[in-house]
């Protein structure tokens, strides 16, 4: 059964209390619960990994390529500048999927950049959690060989 690493950057275990109006009422671990329930009726598994440390989020995306068939990631504001999360994505061989729960085009101009998205397979954005089910169910498609 394939696996999948879901990995959050800084702040998203604020997800609740932080700026609902841009991130909703959840909290992470709701998000949790609710990606590993569609997990099981996804025929797939998913682990979960959130750090505010840049180094750590490196380390944990080399590590995943030795354990996992694929990563969906949400880097939070490291998306923006981050050529270090960048280049460890671009330094692994699984595919990739970003993941935003906010639009990031339709707030502030900084968000508009992401220069971790060119070396991912591709983007979701402004979905809230369903983003990353959608990012499961791409990953999924990816790995049984469809659209390669
Ligand atoms: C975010 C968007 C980023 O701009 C922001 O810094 C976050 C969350 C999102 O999921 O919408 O931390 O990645």
């Amino acid at each position: 059964m394939s696996e999948f690493l879901v990995i959050n950057g800084p702040n998203l275990n604020r997800l609740g209390v932080r700026e609902p109006n841009h991130y909703g009422a959840k909290t992470l671990i709701d998000l949790e619960k609710e990606l590993r329930q569609f997990a099981k009726s996804n025929q797939c598994q998913i682990a979960f990994f959130q750090s505010n440390v840049e180094g750590i989020l490196i380390d944990k995306i080399h590590e995943s390529e030795e354990l996992f068939d694929g990563v969906v990631i949400n880097p939070g504001a490291y998306t923006h500048y981050s050529i270090a999360i960048r280049d460890a994505i671009a330094s692994i061989s699984i595919p990739v999927i970003e993941v935003h729960l906010s639009n990031i085009h339709a707030r502030e101009e900084f968000r508009h950049q992401s220069v971790t998205a060119p070396v991912t397979v591709g983007q979701i954005i402004g979905l809230g959690f369903y983003g990353y089910k959608l990012a499961v169910l791409a990953l999924k498609n990816r790995i049984g060989g469809v659209n390669k």
